[in-house]
């Protein structure tokens, strides 16, 4: 009896056994994230409104139709107007600047879970208050400095393939990856994209829906994202003229991504290049991505990210790059229950691994990622394409590794790694395709 008031809609109480099932999901999120070398954060569920307004963007449903704010009091002498947040990129953003981490940690990785809100028309998959789980690295220097090589692009990877882990061990059935560009903020790259496909709309504008009419000026990306028929007929047409013609660095992203992701997904997730993946968000930049599964119905998006070079430094802090993800654990759960998958256990904490790359190859990367996969703790530097060994090994020590897993010049051409116990000091060299068996025989 509750004299009518009932929870409100698109919410959920939980308890009993889809409490327990919601519990070891949120265990292995965060088990997988620490078996990659992500730290925790948690931020407020509320933040000053503006925050939101200037990451995710003005024109954006989220922004515009979505948001739970509580206004200014100013009677209370507080004019702040504050909002329950929508996601937790905007705020892991602001607490990285605002403690200044670009300074002291340069780059940082970082994972949470928590609820967010969005005052959307609940439906199956769709709630007011759900809860994410997701990652951030933030830090990027995304062109050369003084003698600062850029960063390379194993962070889009990273994360790419850290949520395809976390998917693929909860159980999950017909896992597929879509992935995107969606172009930077450089002059000519998504700007003269944005305008090419504004030209070829505009001319099959009277076949669009109402809202895809308007959006054609205000968002034009977000017509491609509309499900309607005609407007998909439209668009499809359309995509097929207007090839998408992006700068080099946000095409080389996507040239690493593709075949370096694609080769290291764990077995059954499908991938493939979508032209159609925009993403609700604005502060995107470059590829993007999207993972659906089986036993959703149409909110079948289990996750999503992308990298977000520019929003760092419009939030007042360094040129510095970014990308991450966010899944959504109650569709996480129901798609796990669909697959009738039971619980799985998260991987331990084990000893730590920390894997060097002393030579420019993705190499050494996917070594680091075929650990991680087999449950190794392990770290690996994401903020350059190479080091000294000297300079590794400082790291590795500070971090507390048991092992360092070294793949320079010579091991590379040779097809084979250098393992060091970072106790002791010994060191042998190995096959490369031995690392695995190796490093799980010695950590015992
Ligand atoms: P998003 O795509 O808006 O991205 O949300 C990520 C996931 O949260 C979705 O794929 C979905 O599973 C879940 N989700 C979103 N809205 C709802 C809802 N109303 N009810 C239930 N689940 C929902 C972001 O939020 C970005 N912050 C992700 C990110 C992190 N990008 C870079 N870093």
């Amino acid at each position: 009896m509750t004299n009518g008031i009932q929870a409100p809609r698109g919410t959920k109480d939980l308890f009993g056994p889809e409490f327990d099932r919601f519990e070891a999901l949120e265990r292995l999120a965060s088990g997988v994230a620490r078996t990659w070398g992500y730290a925790g954060i948690r931020t407020p569920v509320f933040e000053d409104t503006g925050l939101f307004v200037r990451s995710i963007g003005e024109a954006t449903d989220i922004v515009e139709k979505e948001m739970f704010t509580v206004p200014p009091r100013e009677d209370k002498g507080d004019d702040k107007s504050y909002t329950l947040r929508p996601e937790n990129t905007a705020g892991v953003v602001r607490a990285y600047l605002e403690h200044n981490l670009h300074k002291t940690q340069g780059l940082a990785r970082f994972f949470y879970i928590g609820p967010q809100f969005r005052r959307e028309r609940p439906q199956a998959g769709r709630l007011r208050q759900f809860h994410q789980m997701g990652a951030e690295v933030l830090g990027l220097l995304r062109e050369a400095k003084g003698d600062q090589p850029a960063a390379p692009y194993t962070a889009y990877a990273d994360v790419i393939l850290m949520a395809a882990e976390i998917l693929s061990r909860a159980g999950l059935k017909g896992l597929k990856l879509r992935y995107n560009s969606v172009g930077c903020a450089k002059p000519g790259c998504r700007d003269g994209y944005r305008e090419k496909l504004k030209a070829a709309l505009s001319a099959g504008k009277e076949k669009l829906c109402g809202d895809c009419q308007r959006r054609i000026d205000r968002n034009v990306f977000r017509v491609l994202d509309c499900k309607k028929p005609n407007c998909r007929e439209v668009s499809a047409a359309v995509l097929a003229n207007v090839p998408q013609e992006f700068c080099a660095e946000c095409r080389a992203q996507m040239d690493f991504v593709s075949p370096t992701v694609k080769e290291l997904l764990p077995a059954g997730v499908e991938a493939a290049h979508d032209q159609f993946l925009v993403r609700g968000l604005d502060y995107y930049t470059g590829t993007v991505f999207e993972f659906t599964a089986e036993g959703l119905g149409s909110q079948d998006a289990v996750g999503g990210g992308g990298s977000y070079d520019g929003l760092i430094e419009e939030m007042g802090g360094p040129k510095l790059g970014a990308t991450g993800f966010a899944l959504g654990l109650e569709r996480v759960l129901m798609s796990q229950e669909a697959a009738k998958a039971a619980s799985p256990e998260a991987p331990a904490a084990g000893a730590l691994v920390y894997v060097a790359a002393a030579v420019d190859s993705p190499e050494p990367y996917k070594l680091a990622v075929r650990l991680r996969q087999a449950g190794i703790r392990t770290d690996f530097d994401l903020s350059a394409p190479a080091r000294g060994v000297g300079n590794h090994l400082k790291r590795a020590s500070k971090l507390g590794a048991r092992l360092a897993v070294i793949v320079g010049e010579d091991e590379l051409k040779a097809g084979e790694a250098t393992v060091k116990d970072m106790a002791g000091g010994e060191q042998r060299r190995i096959k490369a395709a031995d690392a695995l068996a190796e490093v799980k025989k010695t950590l015992g």
